[in-house]
Protein backbone atom coordinates (compact mmCIF):
# COMPACT_ATOMS: atom_id res chain seq x y z
CA UNK A 1 0.00 0.00 0.00
CA UNK A 2 1.28 3.12 -0.76
CA UNK A 3 0.35 5.78 2.35
CA UNK A 4 0.85 9.34 3.89
CA UNK A 5 1.94 10.55 7.08
CA UNK A 6 1.85 14.31 8.25
CA UNK A 7 3.87 16.37 10.16
CA UNK A 8 5.41 19.38 10.71
CA UNK A 9 6.39 21.58 7.95
CA UNK A 10 10.02 21.46 7.71
CA UNK A 11 10.48 18.45 10.10
CA UNK A 12 9.80 15.60 7.36
CA UNK A 13 13.00 14.62 7.77
CA UNK A 14 12.43 13.68 11.47
CA UNK A 15 9.13 12.16 10.89
CA UNK A 16 10.79 9.72 7.85
CA UNK A 17 13.69 8.66 10.83
CA UNK A 18 10.54 7.55 13.41
CA UNK A 19 8.76 5.66 10.31
CA UNK A 20 12.44 4.08 9.33
CA UNK A 21 12.49 3.16 13.10
CA UNK A 22 9.32 1.93 13.89
CA UNK A 23 8.11 0.04 10.34
CA UNK A 24 11.09 -0.23 8.83
CA UNK A 25 9.72 2.58 6.47
CA UNK A 26 11.73 4.58 3.31
CA UNK A 27 9.71 7.62 3.81
CA UNK A 28 10.60 10.84 1.02
CA UNK A 29 8.63 13.96 0.82
CA UNK A 30 5.48 14.10 -0.93
CA UNK A 31 5.11 17.93 -0.40
CA UNK A 32 6.00 20.21 2.84
CA UNK A 33 4.64 18.47 5.50
CA UNK A 34 3.45 14.99 4.37
CA UNK A 35 5.74 12.46 3.52
CA UNK A 36 5.15 9.18 1.36
CA UNK A 37 6.14 5.36 1.88
CA UNK A 38 5.17 2.09 1.06
CA UNK A 39 3.77 0.07 4.07
CA UNK A 40 1.11 -3.09 5.34
CA UNK A 41 -1.70 -2.62 7.26
CA UNK A 42 0.17 -3.77 10.00
CA UNK A 43 2.57 -0.47 9.74
CA UNK A 44 -0.40 1.59 9.97
CA UNK A 45 -1.56 0.03 13.22
CA UNK A 46 1.80 0.45 14.37
CA UNK A 47 2.48 3.67 14.01
CA UNK A 48 -0.98 5.33 15.41
CA UNK A 49 -0.19 3.78 18.14
CA UNK A 50 3.42 4.28 18.51
CA UNK A 51 4.00 7.65 16.01
CA UNK A 52 5.07 10.53 18.13
CA UNK A 53 6.39 13.08 15.25
CA UNK A 54 3.35 12.35 12.77
CA UNK A 55 -0.20 14.27 12.63
CA UNK A 56 -1.97 11.61 10.48
CA UNK A 57 -1.60 8.56 8.78
CA UNK A 58 -3.36 8.14 4.95
CA UNK A 59 -3.94 5.96 3.00
CA UNK A 60 -3.48 6.76 -1.19
CA UNK A 61 -6.29 6.02 -3.69
CA UNK A 62 -5.05 7.13 -5.90
CA UNK A 63 -1.72 8.97 -7.57
CA UNK A 64 -0.74 10.58 -10.94
CA UNK A 65 -0.86 13.36 -13.34
CA UNK A 66 -3.37 16.01 -14.57
CA UNK A 67 -4.25 18.17 -16.71
CA UNK A 68 -6.84 19.46 -15.47
CA UNK A 69 -10.22 19.63 -13.46
CA UNK A 70 -11.62 16.53 -15.49
CA UNK A 71 -7.76 14.84 -15.30
CA UNK A 72 -8.82 14.70 -11.53
CA UNK A 73 -12.49 13.44 -12.04
CA UNK A 74 -10.96 10.51 -14.29
CA UNK A 75 -8.34 9.82 -11.70
CA UNK A 76 -10.52 9.44 -8.90
CA UNK A 77 -13.77 7.74 -11.23
CA UNK A 78 -10.92 5.18 -11.54
CA UNK A 79 -10.60 4.33 -7.71
CA UNK A 80 -12.20 1.06 -6.75
CA UNK A 81 -14.56 2.96 -4.36
CA UNK A 82 -16.68 0.01 -2.74
CA UNK A 83 -13.33 -1.64 -1.90
CA UNK A 84 -12.28 1.41 -0.15
CA UNK A 85 -15.09 3.31 1.02
CA UNK A 86 -18.17 1.84 3.71
CA UNK A 87 -21.44 3.44 2.75
CA UNK A 88 -20.97 6.63 5.38
CA UNK A 89 -20.68 10.02 5.22
CA UNK A 90 -17.59 11.81 3.52
CA UNK A 91 -16.07 15.01 2.68
CA UNK A 92 -12.89 16.31 0.95
CA UNK A 93 -10.52 18.48 1.78
CA UNK A 94 -8.76 20.04 -1.37
CA UNK A 95 -4.93 21.10 -1.23
CA UNK A 96 -3.58 23.04 -4.37
CA UNK A 97 -0.09 24.42 -5.06
CA UNK A 98 0.94 25.92 -8.55
CA UNK A 99 -0.42 27.23 -11.34
CA UNK A 100 -3.88 26.43 -12.03
CA UNK A 101 -7.08 28.08 -13.36
CA UNK A 102 -8.92 27.29 -10.54
CA UNK A 103 -9.11 26.41 -6.88
CA UNK A 104 -8.67 23.58 -3.90
CA UNK A 105 -12.62 24.24 -3.56
CA UNK A 106 -13.12 23.30 -7.41
CA UNK A 107 -10.62 20.33 -6.66
CA UNK A 108 -12.33 19.06 -3.55
CA UNK A 109 -15.66 19.75 -5.80
CA UNK A 110 -14.94 17.73 -9.03
CA UNK A 111 -13.45 14.56 -6.21
CA UNK A 112 -16.55 14.62 -4.31
CA UNK A 113 -18.55 14.52 -7.76
CA UNK A 114 -16.23 11.03 -8.67
CA UNK A 115 -16.61 9.50 -5.61
CA UNK A 116 -20.60 10.49 -5.62
CA UNK A 117 -20.60 8.80 -9.37
CA UNK A 118 -18.39 5.95 -8.91
CA UNK A 119 -19.76 4.62 -5.76
CA UNK A 120 -23.65 4.47 -7.10
CA UNK A 121 -22.24 3.14 -10.23
CA UNK A 122 -20.63 0.52 -8.56
CA UNK A 123 -23.30 -0.19 -5.60
CA UNK A 124 -26.68 1.79 -6.24
CA UNK A 125 -25.95 3.39 -3.27
CA UNK A 126 -25.49 7.66 -3.27
CA UNK A 127 -23.13 8.26 -0.54
CA UNK A 128 -23.76 11.27 1.99
CA UNK A 129 -21.53 14.37 2.08
CA UNK A 130 -20.69 15.87 5.63
CA UNK A 131 -17.85 18.76 4.97
CA UNK A 132 -18.31 19.79 9.03
CA UNK A 133 -17.78 16.43 10.53
CA UNK A 134 -17.42 13.60 8.24
CA UNK A 135 -16.94 9.64 8.75
CA UNK A 136 -14.80 9.19 5.56
CA UNK A 137 -12.26 12.11 5.42
CA UNK A 138 -10.70 12.35 2.04
CA UNK A 139 -7.93 14.50 0.88
CA UNK A 140 -7.40 15.76 -2.54
CA UNK A 141 -3.59 17.00 -3.08
CA UNK A 142 -2.78 19.00 -6.22
CA UNK A 143 0.71 19.71 -6.59
CA UNK A 144 1.67 21.26 -10.09
CA UNK A 145 0.36 18.57 -11.53
CA UNK A 146 0.59 15.58 -9.38
CA UNK A 147 -2.54 14.63 -7.91
CA UNK A 148 -2.92 12.25 -5.06
CA UNK A 149 -6.34 10.86 -3.63
CA UNK A 150 -5.38 9.76 0.28
CA UNK A 151 -8.11 8.33 2.73
CA UNK A 152 -7.84 9.32 6.21
CA UNK A 153 -7.04 6.56 8.66
CA UNK A 154 -6.25 8.28 11.81
CA UNK A 155 -9.73 10.50 13.29
CA UNK A 156 -8.80 13.14 15.85
CA UNK A 157 -5.03 14.54 14.54
CA UNK A 158 -2.76 12.44 16.87
CA UNK A 159 -0.91 15.91 18.08
CA UNK A 160 -3.50 16.34 20.43
CA UNK A 161 -2.19 14.26 23.28
CA UNK A 162 -4.70 14.22 26.61
CA UNK A 163 -2.68 14.37 29.16
CA UNK A 164 -3.14 18.56 27.56
CA UNK A 165 -5.44 19.06 30.29
CA UNK A 166 -4.18 22.31 31.62
CA UNK A 167 -3.05 25.06 28.27
CA UNK A 168 0.09 27.16 28.43
CA UNK A 169 -0.48 30.80 26.74
CA UNK A 170 1.73 29.73 23.82
CA UNK A 171 2.12 25.93 23.92
CA UNK A 172 4.68 23.96 22.12
CA UNK A 173 2.75 21.08 19.99
CA UNK A 174 3.44 17.58 21.10
CA UNK A 175 4.77 16.41 17.93
CA UNK A 176 7.02 18.89 17.58
CA UNK A 177 8.46 18.52 20.64
CA UNK A 178 8.54 14.82 20.17
CA UNK A 179 10.82 16.08 17.01
CA UNK A 180 13.02 18.26 18.71
CA UNK A 181 13.48 15.32 21.60
CA UNK A 182 14.55 12.92 18.60
CA UNK A 183 17.00 16.24 16.73
CA UNK A 184 18.86 16.17 20.56
CA UNK A 185 19.30 12.09 20.19
CA UNK A 186 17.03 11.74 23.78
CA UNK A 187 17.81 8.84 25.44
CA UNK A 188 16.37 7.52 28.44
CA UNK A 189 19.95 7.26 30.00
CA UNK A 190 20.32 11.33 29.45
CA UNK A 191 19.71 13.57 31.87
CA UNK A 192 17.01 16.16 30.21
CA UNK A 193 16.14 19.45 31.93
CA UNK A 194 13.66 22.17 30.43
CA UNK A 195 14.51 25.17 31.76
CA UNK A 196 11.54 27.29 30.27
CA UNK A 197 9.11 24.72 30.30
CA UNK A 198 5.69 26.42 30.16
CA UNK A 199 2.98 23.43 30.99
CA UNK A 200 5.81 20.90 30.65
CA UNK A 201 5.34 19.60 26.86
CA UNK A 202 8.83 18.41 26.27
CA UNK A 203 9.79 16.45 29.54
CA UNK A 204 6.36 14.61 29.28
CA UNK A 205 7.42 13.47 25.95
CA UNK A 206 10.81 12.66 26.67
CA UNK A 207 9.30 10.64 29.61
CA UNK A 208 6.31 9.03 27.21
CA UNK A 209 9.16 8.29 24.38
CA UNK A 210 11.58 6.66 27.14
CA UNK A 211 8.80 4.40 28.45
CA UNK A 212 7.45 3.59 25.02
CA UNK A 213 4.16 4.52 25.82
CA UNK A 214 1.22 5.21 23.36
CA UNK A 215 1.17 8.96 22.39
CA UNK A 216 -2.61 8.67 21.98
CA UNK A 217 -3.60 5.87 24.03
CA UNK A 218 -7.37 6.40 23.84
CA UNK A 219 -7.52 6.74 20.23
CA UNK A 220 -10.55 6.32 17.97
CA UNK A 221 -8.95 5.99 14.31
CA UNK A 222 -11.02 6.51 11.38
CA UNK A 223 -9.87 3.22 10.10
CA UNK A 224 -12.73 1.35 12.53
CA UNK A 225 -15.80 2.95 9.25
CA UNK A 226 -13.27 1.50 6.50
CA UNK A 227 -13.53 -2.13 4.92
CA UNK A 228 -10.07 -3.19 4.76
CA UNK A 229 -9.29 -2.40 8.41
CA UNK A 230 -9.66 -4.40 11.75
CA UNK A 231 -10.22 -2.15 14.56
CA UNK A 232 -9.86 -4.54 17.01
CA UNK A 233 -6.63 -5.77 16.08
CA UNK A 234 -5.59 -2.45 16.66
CA UNK A 235 -7.22 -1.36 19.57
CA UNK A 236 -5.10 -4.62 21.18
CA UNK A 237 -1.87 -3.44 19.77
CA UNK A 238 -2.45 -0.58 21.34
CA UNK A 239 -3.88 -1.91 24.96
CA UNK A 240 -0.45 -4.03 24.75
CA UNK A 241 1.53 -1.13 24.49
CA UNK A 242 -0.13 1.01 26.99
CA UNK A 243 1.05 -0.59 30.41
CA UNK A 244 1.33 2.37 32.94
CA UNK A 245 -2.09 1.25 34.18
CA UNK A 246 -1.52 -2.74 34.31
CA UNK A 247 -1.18 -4.11 37.50
CA UNK A 248 2.74 -5.40 38.28
CA UNK A 249 1.85 -9.03 37.45
CA UNK A 250 0.79 -8.22 34.27
CA UNK A 251 3.61 -6.41 33.53
CA UNK A 252 6.61 -8.18 31.70
CA UNK A 253 10.32 -7.86 33.25
CA UNK A 254 11.16 -5.81 29.70
CA UNK A 255 8.07 -3.20 30.50
CA UNK A 256 9.02 -3.40 34.17
CA UNK A 257 12.06 -2.59 33.74
CA UNK A 258 10.80 0.41 31.12
CA UNK A 259 8.41 1.45 33.36
CA UNK A 260 11.32 1.67 36.20
CA UNK A 261 14.00 3.09 34.25
CA UNK A 262 15.39 5.97 36.35
CA UNK A 263 14.72 8.91 34.02
CA UNK A 264 15.53 12.08 35.13
CA UNK A 265 13.82 14.55 33.60
CA UNK A 266 12.91 18.12 34.73
CA UNK A 267 10.64 20.69 34.07
CA UNK A 268 11.45 24.42 34.97
CA UNK A 269 9.51 27.49 34.97
CA UNK A 270 9.82 30.88 36.35
CA UNK A 271 6.41 31.07 36.90
CA UNK A 272 4.49 29.37 39.56
CA UNK A 273 1.46 29.20 37.66
CA UNK A 274 3.23 27.32 34.71
CA UNK A 275 4.72 24.91 37.25
CA UNK A 276 1.16 24.59 38.26
CA UNK A 277 0.15 23.37 35.13
CA UNK A 278 3.05 21.93 34.36
CA UNK A 279 2.28 19.20 37.29
CA UNK A 280 -1.64 18.68 36.37
CA UNK A 281 -0.26 17.82 32.79
CA UNK A 282 2.54 15.59 34.11
CA UNK A 283 -0.42 13.86 36.70
CA UNK A 284 -2.32 13.53 34.24
CA UNK A 285 -0.22 11.40 32.08
CA UNK A 286 0.53 9.11 35.13
CA UNK A 287 3.65 10.60 35.39
CA UNK A 288 3.92 12.16 38.53
CA UNK A 289 7.03 10.21 40.06
CA UNK A 290 9.09 10.54 36.45
CA UNK A 291 8.97 14.24 35.82
CA UNK A 292 10.20 17.04 38.61
CA UNK A 293 8.67 20.48 37.73
CA UNK A 294 10.67 23.12 39.56
CA UNK A 295 10.07 26.83 39.91
CA UNK A 296 13.61 28.34 38.65
CA UNK A 297 14.68 31.36 36.61
CA UNK A 298 16.65 30.12 33.88
CA UNK A 299 19.11 33.49 34.01
CA UNK A 300 20.32 32.14 37.15
CA UNK A 301 19.90 28.78 38.06
CA UNK A 302 22.50 26.16 37.69
CA UNK A 303 22.18 23.94 34.84
CA UNK A 304 23.52 20.94 34.54
CA UNK A 305 22.18 18.31 31.78
CA UNK A 306 22.91 16.18 29.31
CA UNK A 307 20.28 17.47 27.04
CA UNK A 308 18.32 20.79 26.81
CA UNK A 309 15.51 20.86 24.70
CA UNK A 310 13.25 24.03 25.16
CA UNK A 311 10.91 26.19 23.33
CA UNK A 312 12.53 29.74 24.03
CA UNK A 313 10.28 32.59 24.78
CA UNK A 314 9.76 35.05 21.71
CA UNK A 315 9.34 38.14 23.32
CA UNK A 316 5.66 38.82 21.99
CA UNK A 317 4.72 38.23 25.76
CA UNK A 318 7.71 39.01 27.36
CA UNK A 319 8.63 42.47 28.62
CA UNK A 320 12.25 41.88 29.40
CA UNK A 321 15.26 42.26 27.06
CA UNK A 322 15.10 38.89 25.11
CA UNK A 323 18.43 39.31 24.38
CA UNK A 324 19.55 39.72 27.69
CA UNK A 325 17.66 35.95 28.13
CA UNK A 326 19.28 34.41 25.64
CA UNK A 327 22.48 35.61 26.37
CA UNK A 328 22.30 34.59 30.48
CA UNK A 329 21.05 31.17 29.35
CA UNK A 330 23.89 30.00 26.92
CA UNK A 331 26.42 31.24 30.07
CA UNK A 332 24.47 29.00 32.33
CA UNK A 333 24.13 26.03 29.34
CA UNK A 334 28.31 26.32 29.06
CA UNK A 335 28.74 26.39 32.74
CA UNK A 336 26.35 23.49 33.14
CA UNK A 337 28.40 21.97 30.45
CA UNK A 338 25.45 20.94 28.58
CA UNK A 339 25.72 18.18 26.29
CA UNK A 340 22.98 19.38 23.53
CA UNK A 341 20.95 22.05 23.30
CA UNK A 342 17.61 21.62 20.71
CA UNK A 343 15.75 25.15 21.09
CA UNK A 344 12.87 26.47 19.25
CA UNK A 345 13.19 30.53 18.73
CA UNK A 346 11.65 33.13 16.20
CA UNK A 347 14.71 35.34 17.30
CA UNK A 348 18.13 32.57 16.51
CA UNK A 349 20.49 35.88 16.16
CA UNK A 350 19.68 36.37 20.04
CA UNK A 351 21.36 32.94 20.91
CA UNK A 352 25.38 33.47 21.08
CA UNK A 353 25.83 29.60 20.45
CA UNK A 354 27.12 28.40 16.34
CA UNK A 355 24.07 25.82 15.57
CA UNK A 356 25.21 22.67 14.05
CA UNK A 357 21.98 22.13 12.00
CA UNK A 358 19.04 24.17 11.82
CA UNK A 359 15.57 24.04 10.43
CA UNK A 360 13.40 26.35 9.04
CA UNK A 361 9.78 26.10 9.96
CA UNK A 362 6.53 28.48 10.09
CA UNK A 363 5.01 28.22 13.56
CA UNK A 364 1.64 29.66 13.67
CA UNK A 365 2.20 32.72 11.57
CA UNK A 366 5.62 33.22 12.72
CA UNK A 367 8.89 31.94 11.22
CA UNK A 368 10.33 30.20 13.75
CA UNK A 369 13.92 28.25 13.51
CA UNK A 370 15.06 25.00 15.62
CA UNK A 371 18.94 25.03 16.38
CA UNK A 372 21.09 21.92 17.72
CA UNK A 373 24.11 23.11 19.12
CA UNK A 374 26.36 21.68 21.77
CA UNK A 375 27.45 24.76 23.66
C1 LIG B 1 7.15 29.52 24.96
S1 LIG B 1 6.81 29.19 26.63
C2 LIG B 1 7.10 27.45 26.76
C3 LIG B 1 5.87 26.65 26.42
C4 LIG B 1 6.05 25.17 26.67
N1 LIG B 1 7.01 24.58 25.76
C5 LIG B 1 4.73 24.46 26.63
O1 LIG B 1 4.53 23.60 25.73
O2 LIG B 1 3.86 24.76 27.43
C6 LIG B 1 8.18 29.88 27.44
C7 LIG B 1 8.13 29.78 28.95
O3 LIG B 1 9.34 30.34 29.44
C8 LIG B 1 9.07 30.90 30.70
N2 LIG B 1 10.13 31.84 31.00
C9 LIG B 1 10.37 33.07 30.46
N3 LIG B 1 11.47 33.62 30.99
C10 LIG B 1 11.97 32.71 31.87
C11 LIG B 1 13.10 32.67 32.71
N4 LIG B 1 13.95 33.70 32.78
N5 LIG B 1 13.31 31.56 33.46
C12 LIG B 1 12.45 30.52 33.42
N6 LIG B 1 11.35 30.50 32.66
C13 LIG B 1 11.12 31.58 31.88
C14 LIG B 1 7.69 31.53 30.56
O4 LIG B 1 7.07 31.66 31.82
C15 LIG B 1 7.00 30.51 29.64
O5 LIG B 1 6.23 29.62 30.40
Amino acid sequence: MHLLATTNGGLEAVAAAELAELVGADATVHHRGVVEFEGSVDDVYALLARSRTCHRVLEVLADGRVEDLEGIYDRARGVDLARHLPFADFGVVGTRHGDHGFTSVDVADRVGQAVIDGYREATGDRLPVDLDDPTVRLEAYLYDDRFTLAVDLTGDSLHRRPYRVCTHDAPLRATMAASMLRLASYTSGDRLVDPMAGSGTVPIEAALAATDSPPRPELDPALAALPRYDVATFQDRLAGLDRRDAPPSDLDLDLDLNLNLDLNLEARDRRERWCRCARVNRDAAGLSEVVEVVRADAREATLEADCVVVNLPFGIRVSEDLRELYRTFADRLREGGVDRLVALTTKPEFLPLEPRERYELPYGRLDATILVCEP
